[in-house]
């Protein structure tokens, strides 16, 4: 028996066939059977063919796949159901507040839930009519869609055509239907794409979502095809619906011809959803595409139709999108700010990224060395890192572009163009000019604090002011300004200006002690300030004193005795204190020195708990420590005093269990009496 030649409609029908297995083998199982030459012989056979029958070419041939020519516009149609988003939820309990209200509504004790991947990429809906792909839509505004068949038919894990057992099998024979998912770009072909780009001077695209929405809205089909998209369906709508859960709907569509993401499970009850959501955010990483959560969705579909929707989301499904304390950003520039000690510090500047819970665009990057031990360029891709209310900072590079732009410290200050200085041994460059309005306004700041001349009123935003305004060019300058200067200022009126006034009048009245902190001179702080104080007595009496006799004072050693020496060496500085003696500041403990310092609570430890009536905890602090006392802040066997005020808590309990004397505010103030 000898067979017939194959017709020409016989011979291209049956590689059409194989051409689709291979497809589905390939672009959907992940399974290819035949190299890519075989596959591409197969394709020219038929391209050949259909070349000289074109009466035989069909909407679907998988020859069809690379659209012919450009689209003029874009035209736009309506959805069959609108296309709603997914409610989100950001941590455990809000996943559980969702099981419980869909368990509320519907009266049961546990559901039965599917969890999926979710895919960040862009969704499309596509109908299929006899069995054929015939409209592919965007979301658009959820009612109306882009209509971008053609590009879709470029999608190689998207059918074209769905032969007729299996849509018999699925009990869609002769139905229309439209079957709902996400286009992707897979990480390699975006890496790729993006290359091309750089190569061709055109921009980098941000990210694969943007990359894949370019490519699926381009006029011409051709770049889609090139863009390597794949297409994962999560939804069948049909009229015929002989399905009774979402489970058994991704099996259907798998069973058509679609692409069904394989990281999915059904379980019972929210726990179940909490172990896969874990699973899934370890191997994000790992997968080839980028995912933005997962998915949970209420199995039963007559539980879905009984929970409906809200205006703008499904009642039986929600998005998983753990709130990550790490997340990736562009490296956009660096800056370098001056603070009050001179310290030049760059700062990463950041396009705005949503981590720990907050939008972050500035990092700190310490020092010109951290930047070279991350080697880091402006352009890269970063991995930033926010905790609690820890500042951001910078973990690691993750990708570094051709065109990133290598970062330098400047040689001068920013802000007043001086040298800066690094000085050996030393990470961090300085601006040594004393009046730098960089360096000035932080030093204003620090001076108008609550702990040093406490000057209400004076923060952050009026000392910018003054200082851009150049009412004020040193720290002396504060007791000049007059009410109208100030009342003149932005956010400022006759009221609040009179009330700056009233603080600058009074703060001329600061203990001694106080004064000298507020200085801003290098390693001298608060407690150092006040063994100053005691030690000398005036501000006068310091300047003169040699570096020996500063540093008999208790805890003064040679780093500081340099800094303070160095403050009274620049005639700037002299002069500013010369206007704060004229403007009355004190500059002097009234009264003759003590005779000798009272140390009588020298190795005595005090742990100060609860609200005493009268002093301030500072203040009790300070009665202490001026009598040579520490005071910690835990209790343990070595304490000798606990003091005790009001809702004194657990350090009152563990004093008393350990023995420890308690004293009272009366107790603490005759302890601590002295004459003067
Ligand atoms: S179900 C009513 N499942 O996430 C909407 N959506 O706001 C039902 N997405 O733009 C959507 N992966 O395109 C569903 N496995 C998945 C998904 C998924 C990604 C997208 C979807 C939509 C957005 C939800």
């Amino acid at each position: 028996m000898t067979s017939q030649p194959a017709s020409p409609a016989e011979e291209i029908s049956r590689l059409r066939e194989e051409i689709r297995k291979h497809e589905h083998l390939y672009y959907v199982l992940d399974q290819p059977e035949v190299s890519d030459a075989e596959f591409d012989r197969l394709m020219k056979g038929l391209q050949s063919l259909e070349a000289e029958h074109p009466e035989l070419i069909t909407a679907s041939s998988p020859s069809q796949r690379v659209g012919g020519v450009p689209r003029e516009g874009v035209e736009k149609a309506a959805h069959s159901v609108a296309m709603m988003s997914l409610d989100n939820a950001f941590n455990e309990e809000e996943i559980r507040e969702f099981d419980a209200r869909a368990r509320e509504r519907l009266a049961e004790e546990q559901l039965d839930y599917v969890c999926e991947l979710k895919l960040d990429g862009l969704s499309l809906a596509v109908r299929f009519s006899n069995g054929l792909l015939s409209l592919a839509l965007t979301r658009g505004d959820g009612t109306t869609g882009e209509i971008v068949t053609e590009n879709a038919k470029t999608i190689r894990s998207l059918p074209l055509e769905i032969n007729d057992a299996a849509l018999k099998s699925a009990g869609l024979a002769g139905a229309d239907f439209e079957v709902r998912g996400e286009v992707v770009m897979p990480l390699n072909s975006f890496q790729r794409v993006n290359s091309e780009r750089l190569k061709a001077d055109q921009p980098a695209y941000v990210n694969p979502r943007n990359s894949a929405a370019g490519a699926l809205r381009t006029l011409d089909a051709k770049i889609t095809a090139s863009r390597n998209l794949a297409y994962f369906a999560y939804a069948l709508h049909a009229d015929t619906v002989p399905r009774s859960t979402h489970w058994e709907t991704l099996e259907t569509l798998s069973s058509l011809g679609f692409k069904v993401n394989p990281n999915r499970t059904n379980v019972s009850g929210i726990d179940g959803v909490l172990a896969f959501a874990e699973e899934s955010f370890a191997k994000r990483d790992s997968l080839p595409y980028e995912i933005d959560g997962v998915v949970i969705k209420v199995d039963s579909l007559t539980q879905q139709r009984e929970l409906g929707f809200t205006a703008k989301s499904p009642r039986w499904a929600i998005a998983f999108k753990p709130q990550a304390e790490q997340q990736e950003t562009i490296l956009e520039g660096i800056d370098v700010q001056v603070g009050r000690t001179g310290a030049v510090t760059p700062r990463a500047l950041l396009k705005p990224v949503f981590v720990g819970g907050v939008t972050v665009s500035r990092a700190t990057l310490h020092n010109e060395d951290e930047i070279a031990r991350l080697e880091l360029a402006i352009g890269d891709t970063v991995l930033i890192q926010r905790s609690g209310d820890v500042i951001p900072k910078v973990i690691r590079v993750v990708h570094r572009p051709h065109d990133r732009l290598t970062f330098g410290m400047p040689a001068n200050c920013p802000i007043c163009d001086t040298p800066l200085v690094r000085e050996e041994g030393e990470v961090i460059r300085r601006c040594v000019n004393v009046s730098c309005p960089a360096r000035l306004k932080e030093s204003l700041q620090h001076f108008a604090s609550r702990r040093a001349m406490n000057i209400e009123g004076m923060g952050e935003q009026l000392v910018e002011q003054l200082v851009d305004t150049t009412l004020l060019s040193g720290l002396a300058d504060v007791y000049a300004l007059t009410q109208e200067q100030i009342a003149g200022l932005d956010r400022m009126g006759d009221k609040s200006a009179a009330n700056v006034i009233a603080a600058i009048e009074s703060s001329k009245k600061t203990p001694l002690a106080r004064v000298i902190f507020a200085l801003g001179i290098r390693y001298v702080g608060e407690r150092t300030a006040q063994l100053l104080a005691d030690g000398f007595r005036g501000i006068e009496a310091m300047r003169g004193a040699t570096r020996d006799q500063l540093e008999e004072v208790e805890e003064v050693g040679p780093r500081i005795s340099e800094a303070i020496q160095d403050f009274f060496a620049a005639d700037r500085n002299i002069e500013m204190l010369a206007q704060l003696a004229a403007a009355g500041v004190v500059m002097e403990m009234k009264g003759p020195p003590p005779v000798k310092r009272d140390l009588r609570l020298k190795g005595q430890t005090f742990v100060l708990t609860g609200t005493l009536a009268n002093l301030t905890r500072d203040e009790a602090a300070g009665r202490i420590q001026a009598l040579g006392g520490k005071v910690s802040g835990s209790v343990s066997k070595k304490t000798n005093y606990v003091v005790a005020g009001e809702k004194a808590g657990s350090k009152l309990e563990k004093a008393t269990e350990l023995g420890v004397p308690i004293l009272d505010e009366a107790a603490l103030l005759s302890l601590t009496e002295t004459e003067s």
